[in-house]
């Protein structure tokens, strides 16, 4: 019987509620699959401000260091706005363990379960069998981690800003990789996106890409497009897209786009992985739910569990190699949310069916 070791960092807003849900769902694909769970709790965001005067204890990474890999909820929420930008959870908690890690690769599934397509603000006819695209996003270079990143006072008193946006070859030959990997499992089709007629980091960015892509992959089909022009098409046909694949910045944007036009936050899971291998020699990864902390409805029991379960399916597939165990929860949360018509209930607060009643309709299909 293996055991699984990872750390389990809920956090704060429906981060504690969606990853209760999400560990019954873990305990029951152990028990079908025959492998039990060794997982430790640590404060992470809000909650670890409040209890040990910082959003990403030593605690915590410890915990983390010794783990094979991270389940994380969400952090942020309203409590903690106030506090100087540097200090605020998303800022001082997940910049810093992504980079603790050296997370660089971001992996987010864009799936709309054809019988859900009333979900997406998209017209149905735009996307009659639903959405099933990926995003690769860069995740621990560019503008968010450039330096110099500060702000001034100039001689005539106004204040100036600066971020930088910073990549080299290294960076982007790495992440092509995990591109090249994702592409191989799916539709072996990239896109890769840049703003090669404006920024420098983006010639080269395209440059490396394509030469990567040449030796490594050249049965794979690349293409490229303007960052503008991807949104563009995104909302006009998503489905033209098989793997995205883009820098720090354009993933964040792109990725949320892609989000509501898959129906629902509430749905979307996500895996951070890092150069790292676990003792496993499968990548250690942090895997967390792209929705956020939702305080509006946090505490009431209706937020959909369905992208937390999502992403334990997603940490079973990458940091276990449990591909089985990670099919059958995949497979029963689209059970859950396409029998009846749960359209409306894929929402990101699901109403009335609740989080609890779906994390049941889940293990009933597991
Ligand atoms: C995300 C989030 C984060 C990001 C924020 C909270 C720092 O929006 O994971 O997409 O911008 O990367
Ligand atoms: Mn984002």
């Amino acid at each position: 019987m293996k055991t699984l070791k990872f750390a389990v960092l809920p956090g704060d807003g429906i981060g504690p509620e969606v990853m209760e849900v999400a560990l019954d769902v873990l305990k029951s694909a152990g028990e079908k699959f025959s492998f039990t769970l060794d997982y430790e709790n640590a404060d992470i965001g809000g909650i670890a401000i409040d209890n040990h005067g910082t959003a990403f204890p030593d605690s915590t990474k410890q915990i983390c260091e010794a783990s094979e890999a991270i389940l994380f909820g969400s952090v942020g929420g309203p409590k903690w706005e106030s506090l100087p930008p540097k200090e605020q959870p998303e800022r001082a908690a997940l910049l810093p363990i992504r980079k603790a890690f050296s997370l660089y690769a971001n992996v987010r599934p864009g799936l709309l379960y054809p019988e859900l397509t009333d979900a997406s603000p998209l017209k149905k006819e735009r996307i009659p069998n639903g959405i099933d695209i990926v995003c690769i996003r860069e995740l621990t270079g560019g503008i968010y981690f450039g330096q110099p990143k500060s702000t001034c006072t100039l001689e005539n008193g106004e204040e100036q800003a600066i971020d930088t946006m910073v990549y080299k070859t290294s960076e982007i030959e790495r992440i092509s990789e995990v591109a090249i990997d994702t592409a191989r499992a799916r539709g072996n089709r990239v896109c890769s996106v840049d703003k090669a007629n404006v920024l420098e980091t983006s010639v080269l960015w395209r440059k490396v890409v394509t030469a990567y892509f040449a030796k490594h992959a050249p049965e794979i089909e690349l293409s490229h497009m303007y960052v503008d022009n991807a949104a563009m098409q995104l909302a006009r046909d998503p489905n033209q897209f098989d793997v995205l694949f883009t820098e720090n910045m354009f993933g964040d944007i792109l990725s949320d786009e892609m989000g509501v036009i898959c129906g629902s936050l509430g749905m979307l899971a996500s895996a951070s992985l890092g150069a790292q291998k676990n003792s496993l020699g499968l990548p250690f990864g942090l895997y967390e739910p792209s929705g956020g902390t939702a305080p509006d409805i946090a505490g009431q029991g209706i937020a959909n569990p369905c992208a937390q379960i999502l992403s334990v399916a997603m940490m079973l597939r990458y940091s276990f190699g449990q591909l089985e165990a990670a099919t059958a929860i995949e497979t029963a949360v689209e059970k859950a949310v396409t029998s009846g018509n749960r359209t409306g209930d894929i929402a990101f607060g699901l109403d009335p069916i609740g989080t609890k009643a779906m994390g049941e309709a889940v293990l009933s299909y597991l």
